[in-house]
């Protein structure tokens, strides 16, 4: 049976190596095989769960759907939209929110991290947000969701509202069950300041990420200051353990080259930091610029990237507003 791919990356500008290598690098595996069905979404009605700047918005809209493209996502193919013209994912999202029960929100620990210490002032829309993916998700059928580790526990609510909705309204398999498409290696890439923080648009220090639109000079240097430790590189996995900082740059070196963990240990066992930095600036700089330089290109053709966000909201229109309409018809509307 062929799969059904669905998967949205925020609009929030700065789009980093932890986005690429945990998310959009997968997208274009899952686009490259005739079989799927891809849908890519920016989710700009996320987005705006924190305080956007109009115009940047806008921007950052086309400069994601330019960065899908510009990673091989091949339009002809696979669905890229942006969600707010598909009226149907607001309308799912309020259906879904109406069946979820409180407690399981409550669980959720990225709005924790993102609401911090004052809850009382984060947005109603951050708090629900995980509901919104869920509808992103279901309205598709999606089969299988490609994303990062930090993603899992809201596939895990999608999952569970997608059954409760089901047995409430007895209604066995209208709302497929996703799988998650989370990699076992490389899904969770760390700041390059602190190994123990996730890469983030967030972090107020651009050294701790490289931003796809990074020149090669900047990621040479982001490199050079990447936080490492004073013992040299191990040959085993298992010696990895509690170096942080070693265990994300040795990771990021295996996932962008495409190698596993084990060929990256054979490959600087022994050595130090400085050689394994030398050829991980190189490599980076080979694969990433070749992107930066696209989406920089495609960024100057406001009228081709509408075009393409147009005609795939069209495309998902269709999809999705059938299956709110199956929705509403099962809830009795
Ligand atoms: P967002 O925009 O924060 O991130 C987009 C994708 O990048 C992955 N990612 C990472 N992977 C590895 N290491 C990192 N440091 C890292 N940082 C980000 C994320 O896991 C994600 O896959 N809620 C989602 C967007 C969304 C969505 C959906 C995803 C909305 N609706 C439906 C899938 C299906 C988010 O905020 O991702």
């Amino acid at each position: 049976m062929s799969k059904i791919i669905f998967s949205g990356v925020q609009p929030t500008g700065n789009l980093h190596l932890g986005n690429y290598l945990g998310a959009i690098k997968n997208f274009v595996e899952l686009n490259n095989d005739k079989e799927n069905q891809c849908i890519f979404c920016v989710v700009d009605l996320h987005a705006i769960t924190v305080k956007q700047d109009k115009d940047e918005l806008k921007n950052n809209i086309r400069e994601t759907a330019a960065t899908f493209i510009a990673s091989g996502i091949d339009t002809s193919k696979s669905i890229i939209f942006n969600q707010s013209e598909v009226h149907a994912h607001a309308e799912g999202s309020w259906i879904l929110s109406c069946m979820a029960p409180m407690g399981w929100l409550n669980r959720m620990t990225q709005f924790k991290e993102k609401a911090g210490k004052d809850k009382e002032k984060a947005s109603v829309g951050l708090y629900i947000y995980p509901i919104l993916m869920a509808s992103d998700i279901l309205l598709y059928d999606a089969t299988h969701v490609p994303v990062g580790e930090d993603q899992k526990q809201h596939l895990e609510l999608t999952r569970d509202i997608a059954q409760k909705f089901n047995k409430d309204f007895n209604c066995e398999n209208f709302l497929k069950v996703p799988e998650p498409l989370i990699k076992k290696k490389f899904s969770r890439i760390m700041s390059l300041k602190d190994g123990l923080k996730k890469m983030s648009k967030s972090d107020p220090s651009d050294l701790s990420r490289i931003n796809l639109t990074d020149s090669k000079d900047e990621i040479l240097n982001k490199i050079k200051k990447a936080k490492t430790d004073s013992y040299p590189i191990p040959n085993e996995e298992i010696k990895l353990k509690d170096r942080p900082e070693a265990q994300n740059l040795l990771g990021i070196y295996s996932s962008i080259s495409n190698q596993t963990l084990d060929e990256t240990l054979n490959e600087f066992g022994g050595k130090n930091f400085s050689d394994l930095k030398v050829q991980l600036a190189e490599i980076l700089s080979n694969k990433i610029s070749p992107i930066t330089k696209e989406i920089k290109k495609l960024t100057n053709d406001k009228e081709y990237l509408d075009k393409i966000l147009l005609e795939g909201a069209s495309k998902a229109e269709e999809i999705a507003g059938q299956k709110i309409k199956e929705m509403k018809k099962i809830i009795g509307f």
